[in-house]
C-alpha cells in the first residue's frame, strides 16, 4: 500500500509517497504513485502517562474507554500506570491486566509497574518475570506520598539494584511548599541516579533535570492553567501564574509531553479528589498552538512522538520513517473546534479545557490501517496491540 499526501517528515513538511507493508513503512520517496490523503500527516501521538483505572474503578474509566478517548486524540500508544484497584505491584495483576487490555484496547498499550515498600525486595524478579512475556516500559510512577509512598531510601535500593526505566512522582512528602516540594524531590532522587520525571510543574526542575541525564516529562494542564483557572484539584497542583509563564519560558527543556490522563467523576471531584481527564485533547490542543505558532511544531512533536519512543523504547514507534510503524494522524488545520467534555469519549465527561480551541484528528492509521475517519472509529475494540 502507498499513501501519498504532506508528510512530517524528519522536521519538515514534504510531499511525498509512503510505502507500507504489514504495517511498516518501507519505503519513503518522491516519485512513487498511490492513494492521496488530503490534510497533513503528522506522527501518531505516544502518551506516556496515562491512568486508565478500570478493575473496580471501571465506573471511572475502563481501559476500552480510555483508549477509545486516545484514539480519538491522535494517541496510537499509551503506557498505562499502575495505581489501579487492586495495584498493578505484582506479575500476577499485571498479567491479569495485559490480558484485559488485549480484548479491549482500541490502541497500542503497554503498562508500566508499582513500586512500593512491600514489593521493593522482589521488584528485579518481578521485572524478570513480566519480561519473559511482555515488554515493560518502566517502573511507576513511583509515589513518594499517598497510599503507594516509597521511602527515598528504598527508591535508592532499587535504582541500585536494576538498569530499569524508573519514573518518578516528584513531590517530596514532608515539605508543605508546592514549588519547594517538587524541586526538593528532583534533587534528591538525582542524587541518586538517571530518572524520568513525571508532571514536572516548576521552571526550576526543568532546568536541573535539564542539566543531567535524566529526563522529564510536562503537561497541558501546567502549561496552560494555573491555580486561579479552577478549583479542581490535581497533583502536583496547579502553580501560580508566575511560575506557569516560567515553565512556558522552559518548555523547550522538557522531553516528553503526556497527558497525565486521570479521570475521576465530577462527585469525586468535589470530594477533592485530583486529576484530570486529557488523553483525548492534548494532540488536538498542541497541533492548534503549532498551527497559530504558539509552540514550535519541531519541539511539540518531538515531546509528543519522538521523544517519548526514544526513552521508553519503543522502538517502532515516534517517527514516519522507513522501519517504522505506519502511524500516522491526519489534520485539516481549517478544523478548529471548541473542546465540549460531553463529546469527549473519557467516561467522566468533562474536561477542564472546555471551551478551548482545538483540531482534532481527521483520521486516524495503525500500524497501516485507518482506524479513524471523520469522527468514525473503523476497527473494533482489542484492536490495539499490547506490548
Ligand atoms: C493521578 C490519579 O488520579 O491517578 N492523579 C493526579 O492528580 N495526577 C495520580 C498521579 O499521577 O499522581
Ligand atoms: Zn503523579
Ligand atoms: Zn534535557
Ligand atoms: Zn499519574
Amino acid at each position: 500500500m502507498i499513501i501519498c499526501g504532506e508528510f512530517f517528515y524528519k522536521g519538515r513538511f514534504i510531499d511525498c509517497a509512503v510505502e507500507i507493508k504489514d504495517g511498516v513503512i518501507v519505503d519513503i520517496s518522491k516519485t512513487k504513485k498511490g492513494r492521496r490523503v488530503r490534510g497533513i500527516i503528522m506522527p501518531a501521538g505516544i502518551d506516556v502517562h496515562v491512568h486508565f483505572r478500570d478493575f473496580k474503578e471501571s465506573y471511572k474509566e475502563t481501559i476500552e474507554t480510555g483508549s477509545l478517548s486516545a484514539l480519538y486524540g491522535g494517541i496510537c500508544l499509551v503506557v498505562d500506570q499502575p495505581n489501579t484497584n487492586p495495584p498493578v505491584i505484582d506479575e500476577k495483576v499485571y498479567f491479569e491486566r495485559m490480558k484485559r487490555a488485549e480484548k479491549t484496547t482500541y490502541v497500542d498499550y503497554s503498562l508500566n509497574l508499582g513500586l512500593v515498600n512491600d514489593n521493593a525486595d522482589k521488584i528485579v524478579e518481578i521485572v524478570k518475570k513480566i519480561e519473559k512475556k511482555y515488554f515493560l516500559p518502566a517502573i511507576g510512577e513511583v509515589f513518594l506520598k499517598g497510599d503507594m509512598r516509597v521511602s527515598y531510601e528504598t527508591l535508592e535500593k532499587v535504582r541500585r539494584s536494576t538498569s530499569k526505566l524508573i519514573t518518578v512522582h516528584a513531590e517530596d512528602p514532608n515539605e508543605e511548599d508546592d514549588v519547594v516540594a517538587e524541586v526538593k524531590a528532583v534533587e534528591r532522587c538525582l542524587k541518586m541516579g538517571v530518572f524520568h520525571f513525571c508532571h514536572i510543574s516548576t521552571a526550576r526542575a526543568l532546568d536541573l533535570i535539564h542539566e543531567s541525564n535524566s529526563t522529564s516529562e510536562v503537561t497541558p494542564h501546567h502549561l496552560i492553567f494555573s491555580k486561579h483557572n479552577t478549583d479542581f484539584k490535581v497533583n502536583p497542583p496547579l502553580k501560580s501564574s508566575e511560575e506557569r509563564v516560567k515553565l512556558v519560558k522552559n518548555f523547550k527543556k522538557a522531553d516528553v509531553l503526556a497527558s497525565d490522563h486521570a479521570p475521576h467523576t465530577l462527585e469525586e471531584k468535589k470530594e477533592g479528589k485530583p486529576g484530570f481527564p486529557g488523553v483525548e485533547v492534548m494532540y488536538p490542543i498542541f497541533f492548534y498552538l503549532m498551527k497559530r505558532g504558539y509552540v514550535s511544531i519541531n519541539e511539540t512533536i518531538k515531546k509528543i512522538a519522538m521523544n517519548p519512543a526514544k526513552i521508553f523504547g519503543f522502538s517502532r514507534y515516534g517517527e514516519i520513517e522507513v522501519g517504522k510503524y505506519a502511524n500516522f494522524v491526519v489534520f485539516d488545520p481549517k478544523d478548529e473546534k471548541f473542546i465540549k467534555g460531553e463529546e469527549l469519549h473519557s467516561k467522566v465527561g468533562w474536561t477542564i479545557y472546555e471551551g478551548l480551541k482545538a483540531v482534532f484528528p481527521k483520521e486516524v492509521y495503525i500500524r497501516g490501517e485507518k482506524v479513524l475517519e471523520d469522527g468514525d472509529v473503523l476497527v473494533e475494540k482489542g484492536f490495539g496491540e499490547v506490548l
